[in-house]
């Protein structure tokens, strides 16, 4: 006998529900796709299927809180002097055992490393170079705030097991770069140089799905973010944006913005990708002999990459990020990436107080009162 229509309806919803996960683009469906006009494309996809097994690993880990016990600050410091939590150590090492293995790496350089790390001799060599840092903003650890995974892949020439030197490239050479945002949602954000995209982990398939193809970062925003209890230490350039921004509807800006801060680079950049803004650790005197804060290899140059890539911009304020000459492993540059249209503003601010063709701004015929606001039209 016939099924009633009812009955029919349910029957259908319920392997509808089941089955849902059917169809769906996941990682590895997705590289098989984008790279398939890439040279050595098995093993660049192999090895972004490690990299993101080892985030599922870390994903996991970071969700279980206080109860995984590893929050607390050990008597370590990490490379950059700052207190290692017992997680910024367990992570490190997911990824090296993750990713060591698989015959794609000749060596691994961290964060949390003194000096590169070389492919133990019973594994293959391989012919890429993965640079991390496997809990960026691990100091917002005990309150909870969203913190990730920055990673960079490199092509390695030559058949040595890599030295530091071989990860000295600057960030246009790279191959891949993407970041894992450990959130309500644990989302991988990935480029293989040809766009930006973002998935999310269906935990209980065990998949990250592709759920953000091809982000575009708008060229206009009234948002941006930095750290303003620095803003004595900041240079001009950087001091006249922000208060113009401030300013608001009183001033050449003749609009209102906001201002974000949460301290974790990874969820700054994840809410520029999702609707724009501008993100700035910009140089500072605070500490003089630093040219800024964030690195650039660990930091710096895969975000860029993944903003460029969405269509927005990513400087040091005095040019690209992605074509600085890294000179050291460890090395630090000031950040300054988002919105096309601002960034360009800000890179004006910094030409013309280079050249010193700013003056007229701090004249009191050009301040926000006046007639010859020079900016207001745009
Ligand atoms: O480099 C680590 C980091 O936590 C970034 O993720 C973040 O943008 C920045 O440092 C926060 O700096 P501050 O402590 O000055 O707020």
């Amino acid at each position: 006998m016939a099924p009633a229509e009812n009955d029919n309806n349910t029957a259908r919803e319920d392997h509808g529900d089941r089955t849902m996960h059917l169809g769906r683009t996941t990682l590895s469906k997705f590289l098989i796709d984008q790279l398939r006009n890439t040279p050595a494309r098995n093993d660049l996809a192999a090895l972004l299927v490690d990299v993101a097994a080892a985030i599922k690993a870390i994903s996991a880990m970071v969700a279980r809180g206080a109860l995984g016990g590893s929050h607390d600050a050990l008597t370590s410091h990490n490379t950059s002097g700052e207190v290692q939590k017992r997680l910024d150590v367990t992570t490190n090492d997911a990824i090296l055992r993750y990713c060591e293995w698989g015959g794609q790496l000749a060596g691994m350089a961290s964060e949390e490393m003194e000096t590169a790390y070389a492919i133990p001799a019973e594994f293959t060599r391989g012919r890429y170079l993965l640079v991390f840092d496997p809990l960026d903003g691990s100091s917002n650890l005990d309150t909870n705030v969203s913190v990730g995974t920055i990673f960079s892949v490199l092509a390695h020439s030559g058949d040595h097991t890599a030295v530091d030197e071989d990860f000295l490239k600057t960030g246009v050479t790279q191959v891949a770069a993407g970041y894992a945002i450990y959130g309500p949602a644990t989302m991988l954000v990935l480029t293989v140089g040809h766009g930006t995209h973002a998935f999310t982990l269906d935990r209980e398939i065990g998949n990250f799905i592709l759920t953000h193809p091809d982000l575009k970062v708008p060229e206009d925003t009234s948002e941006f973010a930095i750290n303003a209890s620095n803003e004595r230490f900041w240079e001009p350039p950087v001091q006249r944006y922000v208060d113009e921004c401030k300013q608001g509807t009183s001033g050449i800006r003749a609009r209102d913005f906001n201002m974000r801060w949460i301290a974790s680079m990874v969820a700054e950049v994840h809410r520029i990708l999702m609707r724009g803004g501008v993100f700035m650790y910009p140089r500072d005197t605070k500490m003089p002999l630093r040219a800024g804060r964030l690195r650039l290899l660990y930091e710096a140059n895969p975000m860029a990459m993944l903003i460029e890539q969405a269509g927005g911009a990513a400087s040091t304020g005095r040019g690209r990020l992605l074509e600085v000459p890294p000179t050291e492993l460890h090395q630090r540059v000031p950040v300054v990436l988002g919105s096309r249209n601002e960034i360009e503003r800000i890179e004006r601010y910094h030409q013309e107080y280079d050249s010193g063709s700013d003056k007229p701004y701090s004249s009191p015929l050009f301040n926000d009162r006046s007639l010859y606001r020079p900016e207001a039209r745009s």
